[in-house]
């Protein structure tokens, strides 16, 4: 019996201490993983507050880069304006220098054609105050009839001096009249009349420039070429550069060929359906294969400096085209010469 109770009790014990020990462990098991839990959570959130410093510098140092770019960026910027308006205000000198290189010679072409009857009338003014001193002797030794033939003489004298002084009026005229006409304002021209003169000004500038200077010049115009609406200014200017080119280029051949070889430029005008041509054509050093396709761009040129601006061609190009809504055209054989063609339009 007490065997039994003893067995019994111990059972009870065993068991609850079973019991105990099963809740212990259930508890010591849960008060473990809750830490490691807690743990994990304050890793993870070390780990995120890390990130965000992280990520807070990196953004901190972009912005900086940003900044500093961006300075650099404008500063840039403001440097290349700068060069823009520097290039932009050398290049409209280099086009005042062009427009200034053709002027110049234009004037002094024009006071070679005045200059011309000029001397006429300084000459024959000279005679005639010479005669006049003569008839006045002749009166005063009783020789009428010789004063009255000295008169006579005076007279057609006195005619050429007016003839003359008409021809360097209508000169300075017709050249103010250029120069009063409005820019952009088209006019009625004669292209034959209009290339010879501007040919002859150029001729005459070139050697007043260089004596050496020496050309043949043959012109053909075509009657039927006739008026045509221009910018006789602007036209003038383009003639010029191509017969200042045209120049260039015999002059410099001359200088290596000697005395086997004869400058010669030609200018013809045509005028061909609702079109007139103006052609240019020298038998100078001509233009490289590699150079054609550059000789229209602004500042090419193969002159030495103060020679050439390399912006002929391309403001003629411009005038040609834009202006006039003709076309400009060129062939040549390297040695052999060149020949520039001005296609305008004659309606
Ligand atoms: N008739 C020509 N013969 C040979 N080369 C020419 C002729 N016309 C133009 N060129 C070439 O084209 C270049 C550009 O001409 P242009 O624009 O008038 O400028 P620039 O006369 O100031 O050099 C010249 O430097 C020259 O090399
Ligand atoms: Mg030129």
């Amino acid at each position: 019996m007490f065997l039994l109770k003893v067995d019994i009790e111990n059972q009870v014990i065993i068991g609850i201490s079973a019991m105990l020990l099963l809740f212990v462990s259930l508890l010591i098991a849960f008060i473990s993983g809750q830490r490691r839990k807690l743990q994990y959570h304050q890793k993870l959130h070390a780990l995120q507050a890390e990130q965000q410093e992280l990520l807070r510098r990196q953004n901190s140092q972009l912005e900086q880069k940003v900044t500093e770019r961006t300075m650099e960026l404008s500063h840039q910027k403001e440097e290349l304006q700068k060069s823009l308006s520097e290039l932009k205000a050398t290049q409209l000198q280099l086009i005042q220098r062009e427009k200034m290189a053709s002027l110049g010679e234009l004037t002094a072409g024009i006071a070679h054609e005045i200059q011309n009857p000029l001397n006429f009338v300084n000459n024959f003014s000279d005679l005639s105050v010479d005669m006049l001193n003569e008839v006045k002797e002749e009166i005063k030794a009783g020789h009428p009839t010789t004063a009255m033939d000295l008169l006579d003489e005076a007279t057609v004298n006195l005619k050429k001096i007016s003839h003359h002084g008409k021809r360097a009026d209508a000169i300075v005229k017709s050249m103010l009249e250029h120069s009063r006409k409005a820019e952009g304002e088209k006019e009625e021209v004669n292209i034959n009349a209009l290339t010879d003169e501007y040919l002859k000004l150029a001729y005459h500038g070139y050697r007043v420039k260089d004596n050496t200077f020496h050309t043949t010049l043959e012109t053909h115009y075509d009657s039927a070429a006739g008026k045509i609406n221009v910018l006789p200014q602007e036209i003038g200017r383009v003639l010029v550069n191509l017969f200042n080119n045209a120049f260039y280029a015999v002059h410099q051949k001359k200088k290596l060929a000697g005395n086997n070889y004869e400058p010669v430029v030609q200018v013809r005008t045509c005028k061909k359906g609702n079109k007139v041509e103006v052609s240019v054509r020298d038998n100078g050093l001509g233009i490289p294969e590699k150079a054609l396709s550059k000789i229209y761009q602004p500042f090419f040129t193969t002159k030495p400096t103060g020679e050439g601006t390399g912006l002929g061609l391309s403001l003629s190009f411009d005038v040609v085209t834009k202006g006039h809504g003709g076309n400009l055209w060129v062939s040549s054989k390297e040695g052999e010469g060149a020949e520039f063609i001005m296609q305008l339009p004659a309606e």
